[in-house]
């Protein structure tokens, strides 16, 4: 349809794995490809938004219309993110950030010893980016809209709403990244969205389908959402 309902709305999204170095040649990452970001910066487009993408490294060109901005680690990501959310009205975090950095990343490759059977690495937790986002939102009073996803093996909803809830999230996208042919590297998912509103909470179940169609909807119902606020 040419219907714009975003017309006027800035919306930034995290997309794709954040890569943590362990030394010049190595690092710790996942299986993220992206797609579902990029699935939801489309859709955005799409629908009339403006759209800032801020990616971790990935192979997919970037959707007409859409500002990328490229970053390796969750620290790079956190700041470009920072940046972003304070001049946003949607903030979608659907990036699959590494928890854990090494404590330093080595100068130099690290070299196989011999006589060790194992290596033990340090790793330090990296800053909860969407955290961060919905609490300076609370503090600043308002805006934007902070929409997280839950990627998840078991236990699905238990999860998401401990995430939605401590995260003080205003919507979450529930995945079960453990189904063949869904999650990580697929063209299709499923979700669970769970928000609240000015009317309380919601959910709704979306069947497996294409990630762009999956996009539509989370965008779409985070746009419903916008016109009901929620009451921190
Ligand atoms: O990229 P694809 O191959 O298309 O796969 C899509 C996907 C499976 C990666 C995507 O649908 C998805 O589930 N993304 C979130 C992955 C994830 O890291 O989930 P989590 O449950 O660990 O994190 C919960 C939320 O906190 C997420 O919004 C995440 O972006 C955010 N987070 C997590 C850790 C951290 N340090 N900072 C964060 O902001």
């Amino acid at each position: 349809s040419g219907e714009t309902p975003a017309q006027g709305l800035h919306i930034v999204i995290t997309a794709g794995p954040t890569r943590e170095p362990l030394d010049p040649v190595r690092y710790l990452s996942n299986h993220s490809s992206g797609k579902m970001g990029f699935a939801l910066a489309g859709a955005a487009v799409a629908l009339g938004a403006q759209v800032s993408l801020i990616s971790g490294p990935v192979s997919l060109p970037t959707p007409e219309g859409v500002a990328r901005i490229d970053v390796e680690t969750a620290v790079q990501m956190h700041e470009a993110s920072r940046r972003l959310a304070s001049e946003c009205d949607i903030f979608i975090g659907c990036a699959a950030v590494a928890d854990y950095r090494a404590e330093a990343a080595s100068e130099h490759k690290i070299k196989k010893r011999e006589g060790e059977d194992g290596l033990i690495l340090r790793l330090v937790k990296n800053p909860d980016i969407i955290a961060d986002i919905a609490n300076e939102r609370d503090a600043a009073g308002g805006r934007p809209f902070v929409v997280g996803f839950a990627a998840e093996t078991r236990d699905l909803e238990v999860y998401a709403r401990d995430k939605l809830k401590r995260k003080r999230l205003d919507m979450i996208v529930a995945n079960d990244v453990s189904t063949e042919g869904l999650g990580f590297g697929a063209d299709d998912n499923a979700a669970l969205l769970l928000w609240r509103d000015g009317e309380g909470e919601g959910g709704a179940s979306l069947p497996p389908q294409p990630k762009t169609q999956l996009a539509r909807a989370v965008i779409e119902r985070a746009l419903g959402c916008l016109s009901s606020p929620p009451v921190h």
